[in-house]
């Protein structure tokens, strides 16, 4: 077919499913060889030396990951993907490839934990210098560029407080100055939202969230253009060694062919609880880009199409009826990560956030009385009559 498929049709058919050719299997095989075989030496040396595409060894390019890697590409309009062991795999690497000694970056101060770490404490034991800062607001990250900026990092929605960062504002920072801009696209994956397509040079996902979308894989994705994929590829991937392994890469698509039609039913899902929440006398505030109190509804509807399912809110009472409304729901799961089939809820400031010091939670607004909920496949009935239970013990 010549027409470019549509969402829903590539989330199926791009990758191996059509080509598999020994047996005509219409699942993406998993090839569990950790090497390949040359027909000739004179072929394994045009191999290596890049003169012909050919498969060598695992570590370097795998057909079930490769598999995946094509999907990857294919739904966020980029060119070339590269899946990693984990989305912290893909946002370490990608960035180590990016900044060396005496760079600095700029990124916004509201980031997951995890990267957090990363960013603002590890980095610059390199050398690299750090500016977090409000990426929305244009002089501010101006005011931190120079010679040495190298990578502009932010994700959007952010996590936990689903505040909304303004992707193209971003991108033409960056085209202008020359600083490459990256992007964690997890929170609102396609066929949510296409930073690419925005103007940003790398977008990163975790696997493990919505794309894998079964709570049953760890997996991460850089995925760009040829030109900004290509050189991590040969400088930094292969020896950095952040490979995923062909059986995750086999989930990982199979949660692919249901990817629209879970997040499509698990919007609609959070939108329900996030209007019980929100008229609940126990609850201060709601976060939830689906809502129309979301402070920033036009730049929502700007740049997504949709909302994603996950949200937070105040609890009135503190960090005490925080911790007893988690102890007590009985359906959704006390448990971190988002965006899977069934419902999780967790408490960022002891959790997912806890790597970061109080003063720095306080600068990014997380409130020791916020609470996060992924709202997964369950009916919304169910989960509305869970977290109603749980606030009467409170
Ligand atoms: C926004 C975001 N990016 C990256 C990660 C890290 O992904 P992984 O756990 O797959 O390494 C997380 C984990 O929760 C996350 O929330």
């Amino acid at each position: 077919m010549k027409n470019k498929l549509k969402f829903s049709t590539q989330n199926l058919h791009v990758g191996l499913r059509k080509s598999e050719p020994t047996f005509g299997s219409v699942v993406t095989p998993i090839y569990p060889s950790s090497t390949f075989q040359f027909p000739t030496a004179k072929e394994g040396a045009l191999r290596f030396s890049g003169k012909k595409k050919g498969l060598i060894y695992s570590r370097f390019t795998n057909p079930t990951v490769y598999a995946l890697e094509k999907k990857l590409a294919a739904i966020e309009n980029g060119e070339r993907a590269l899946a990693t062991s984990s989305g912290m795999a893909a946002i370490t690497l990608t960035l180590l490839h990016h900044l060396k000694h005496g760079d600095s970056i700029i990124a916004h101060k509201v980031i997951y934990g995890g990267a957090f770490e990363f960013i603002a404490h590890i980095l610059p034991k390199f050398g690299v210098t750090v500016h977090m800062v409000n990426a929305n607001n244009r002089a501010e990250v101006e005011s931190k560029i120079d010679k040495t900026t190298k990578v502009i990092y932010f994700e959007t929605p952010t996590n936990p407080l689903l505040e909304i960062v303004d992707i193209q504002k971003l991108a033409e920072i960056g085209k202008k100055h020359g600083i490459t801009t990256i992007v964690d696209n997890m929170f609102a994956p396609p066929p949510i939202q296409y930073p690419l397509d925005m103007g940003i040079d790398i977008v990163i996902h975790s696997l493990t969230k919505y794309i894998g979308g079964h709570s049953d894989v760890i997996g991460g994705a850089i995925i760009g253009s040829h030109k900004t994929i290509d050189p991590i590829f040969f400088q930094s991937y292969i020896f950095f060694g952040p490979t995923m392994s062909p059986y995750t890469a086999y989930f990982i698509i199979r949660g692919i062919s249901t990817l629209e039609v879970r997040i499509r039913q698990q919007e609609k899902n959070a939108l329900a609880v996030a209007h019980f929440l929100e008229a609940h006398p126990q609850v201060e505030r709601v976060f939830f880009p689906g809502l129309d109190s979301h402070p920033q509804r036009t730049l929502v509807k700007r740049q997504m199409n949709g909302t994603g399912s996950v949200l937070s809110f105040l609890i009135k009472g503190g960090y005490k009826a925080g911790e007893k409304l988690v102890n007590n729901v009985e359906l959704i799961a006390l448990a971190v990560s988002l965006g899977c089939v069934e419902s999780l809820i967790e408490h960022p400031a002891s959790m997912t956030h806890s790597e970061l010091t109080s003063q720095e939670r306080t600068k990014a607004g997380i409130d020791d009385a916020l609470i996060r909920i992924s709202v997964g496949l369950e009916d919304p009935e169910d989960l509305i009559y869970d977290l109603k239970q749980a606030f009467e013990k409170v």
